[in-house]
């Protein structure tokens, strides 16, 4: 070091608000800044060769021992912090020279040597308590913080419980809408195979009057009379017509339930390979009761890809953009039904003639319970739902409207669900 270095290093060393002394290796001070002469008002020049521990009696503690222990013995920098009231050494006053509140006293003792290799210790004393100050403060907000956290988390699970109560009367909902257009569709073909039956009942009752009336005829001429008198040759077309229409009855009614159950696997929640046209027609005649004085009803189906997905839930999503698109046609329309894939991606249209969306709604829709239908009619939730659904799947939903003029929803789907670590990000890969 030249003497220009030097001169720059004892400057900081003197003007610098720590507390620097250097001690020998019996810890016979050397040497120590103005800092400590000043905060000690002790003078440098009595303390010289001294032990310290006869300046400082304070210091002389197990705790010193073992400090030079550590930094002498095996060269290790040696920080303590002392809590006021304790400290190593005792600083009563400040730099201009006012008696100091204790503060927190941060020490580093530490071992070097000097150039003719003799062994020295330097002892650096500073008041840590802004720091800790800061500390705390930093402390108290991430304690803020931490707590916002878990208040969060408690919202979270809680909007989470709402969610699954609100899907779960959702899906209520839609079970009982399914019941309502069951029974409608039912009814139909129940009612006319029961007239049938009473009418057939009443046919067969004149038919076995004929029979009956073989075993106690006079003459051929008078059976020839009774069948005619009962109408015979109308019954024996009409029976049969009867029958035919019963069975297409039966026939209807057998394919609704079919179809009912196919859809109604409602707490299913599991992925696998579905057919999604299979799902449509099967959701098709499940709401048929509910379209069919609304809108024509057109399929445009293109070619799909088995898809992984969870189908009934699927199914539900479709079923309520039919009703909703039903819902939008005031008179009589049509609703258009398409389907497409695009790479890995298939996608599912619906498309009304109705009334279509005022474009400052468009952005509000999925909200729950966003409506504009009247008490009763709408519950707000058919949209969020699905698009929770879409969402679980990894999908996403498209809107396009113009009012007057009609909304063409589509469901976007990816064919196979992701693996696992791409969809929640930071999860193991396993594969
Ligand atoms: N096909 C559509 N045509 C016009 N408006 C629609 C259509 N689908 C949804 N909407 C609008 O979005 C709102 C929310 O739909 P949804 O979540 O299914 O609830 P809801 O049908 O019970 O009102 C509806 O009230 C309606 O204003
Ligand atoms: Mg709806």
């Amino acid at each position: 070091m030249d003497s220009r270095q030097r001169e720059l290093a004892s400057a900081l060393v003197e003007r610098i608000e720590i507390g620097v002394i250097i001690l020998d290796a019996e810890l016979r001070v050397q040497y120590w800044n103005s800092f400590v002469t000043q905060c000690s008002g002790k003078a440098l020049e009595q303390a010289r060769k001294q032990p310290l521990t006869l300046i400082f009696p304070e210091a002389d503690t197990p705790c010193l021992s073992q400090m030079l222990v550590s930094a002498r013995d095996h060269g290790e920098h040696v920080y303590t912090e002392w809590l006021p009231p304790t400290y190593l050494i005792h600083l009563p006053f400040d730099m201009s020279g006012k008696t100091a509140p204790l503060a927190l006293q941060t020490t580093l003792l530490f071992p070097f040597k000097r150039s003719d290799d003799q062994p020295l210790l330097g002892l650096l004393l500073y008041d840590s308590s802004a720091l800790a100050r800061d500390n705390k403060q930093l402390d108290a907000a991430l304690h803020t913080l931490s707590n916002k956290q878990v208040e969060q988390e408690l919202l979270i699970t809680k909007l989470g419980q709402a969610n699954a109560q609100l899907m779960q009367s959702e899906k209520l909902a839609a079970i009982g809408q399914l019941a309502a257009g069951v029974a409608h569709e039912i009814n139909n073909p129940i009612g006319y195979v029961f007239s049938n039956l009473q009418t057939l009942a009443g046919y067969v009752h004149d038919l076995l009057r004929i029979i009956d009336a073989v075993d106690g005829a006079v003459s051929l001429e008078e059976l020839r009379q009774l069948k005619r008198s009962l109408e015979y040759d109308y019954i024996r077309s009409d029976v049969e017509a009867l029958i035919g229409e019963s069975e297409d009855g039966i026939e209807r009614v057998k394919k609704i339930i079919t179809a009912l159950k196919d859809f109604s696997h409602f707490e299913e929640d599991e992925f696998r390979f579905a057919d999604l046209h299979r799902g449509l027609d099967t959701t098709l005649s499940v709401v048929n009761n509910e379209l069919k004085y609304k809108a024509e009803v057109v399929k445009d189906y293109g070619q799909l890809p088995a898809v992984e997905c969870m189908p009934s839930q699927i199914n539900q999503v479709m079923m309520n953009l039919l009703v909703n698109a039903a819902h939008a046609i005031e008179h009589f329309g049509r609703i258009t039904l398409r389907s497409g894939h695009e790479g890995d991606w298939v996608w599912l249209e619906v498309e009304d003639s109705g009334q279509g969306i005022a474009p400052h709604l468009l952005n509000r829709i999925y909200e729950p319970f966003f409506t504009t239908k009247p008490v009763g009619k709408g519950t707000g939730l058919g949209l969020s739902l699905s698009y929770n659904i879409v969402n679980k799947h990894n999908g996403r939903m498209e809107v396009f409207s113009t009012p007057g003029q009609g909304t063409r929803f589509r469901v976007w789907l990816p064919a196979r669900q992701p693996a696992q670590s791409q969809v929640k990000e930071g999860a193991v890969h396993h594969e």
